[in-house]
């Protein structure tokens, strides 16, 4: 059966709660591998949290992807007219234009009302380059905002789709493929079990950077092909909350 009724849903949740070891999970209907509004179902259920859960002029981390620019799509003023600042996770790591959490956190901001920070770097970024640019003051400033920020939003991605999306060399692709990435989350490449095993090098969020226990991580990622990625990233990933979909979950349950 396609669609299952609420209580279906509900049963699936805490299923997968379980499996990935994770405390909060929403579940939409649907597979967004295969239809663009499931991705914007997992949009406004992203937006509905944050509007419970954000109270105060907050500062909010995004990564890129599409399924973080269908939330922004789904983004609309907070309650209480709080005034949130967006900023980027990360660099660009080599998305389209509007793919990049540069274009997303501008157009969250517009839409909730509140403002933004863009980080201007090209990536993958020499260790030279790396070394004189977080000096720059402009830099320095976006930085402690990345660093500071209370809530961070990112997408998962299968690692060799977003290699490839990424124009990433043949190389980087080859050693990929030799080391198994399965996953990849703010430039990080995952094995099955969860081990980094590359690394793109830009300014940002750093998986470090993640365990603080007064910022909220929710992650979306949802589609049957992104199945295994989702479980590899929770092999070692720590979220509050994951928002999926029905086909993600199905086949992560039937595997694990
Ligand atoms: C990227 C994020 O831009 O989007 C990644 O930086 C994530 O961490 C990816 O894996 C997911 O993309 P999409 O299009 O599948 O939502």
């Amino acid at each position: 059966a396609f669609m299952h009724d609420l209580m279906g849903l509900s049963v699936l949740e805490s299923q997968l709660k379980e499996t990935l070891k994770l405390d909060n999970i929403i579940i939409v209907p649907g597979n967004s591998d295969e239809h663009e509004w499931v991705k914007q179902e997992m949009g406004k259920a992203c937006v509905k949290y944050l509007k419970e859960h954000v109270s105060s002029d907050e500062s909010i981390a995004v990564t890129g992807g599409t399924t973080m620019a269908a939330v922004a799509e789904m983004m609309s003023p907070f309650e209480n007219n709080t005034k949130c600042l967006f900023v980027p996770a990360r660099g660009g790591i080599g998305e389209k234009e509007e793919n990049q959490a540069n274009t997303i956190v501008a157009r969250m901001a517009r839409q909730a009302k509140g403002s933004y920070r863009l980080l201007y770097v090209p990536d993958p970024l020499s260790e030279t380059s790396y070394q004189t640019m977080i000096q720059e003051p402009a830099v320095i400033d976006v930085l402690q905002r990345i660093q500071h920020a209370s809530v961070v939003l990112h997408g998962i991605g299968d690692a060799i789709t977003m290699a490839e999306r990424r124009k990433t060399s043949p190389d980087i692709i080859g050693k990929l493929e030799k080391e198994k990435a399965v996953s990849e989350a703010f430039g990080y490449y995952f094995n099955a079990s969860g081990a980094v095993v590359h690394k793109v090098r830009t300014i940002g969020i750093h998986l470090e950077d993640l365990s603080r226990a007064d910022q909220r991580v929710i992650t979306v990622a949802g589609g049957k092909s992104k199945a295994q990625a989702i479980t590899s990233f929770f092999k070692q990933g720590r979220s509050n909350l994951l928002i999926t979909d029905e086909a993600a979950a199905e086949t992560i349950l039937r595997d694990n």
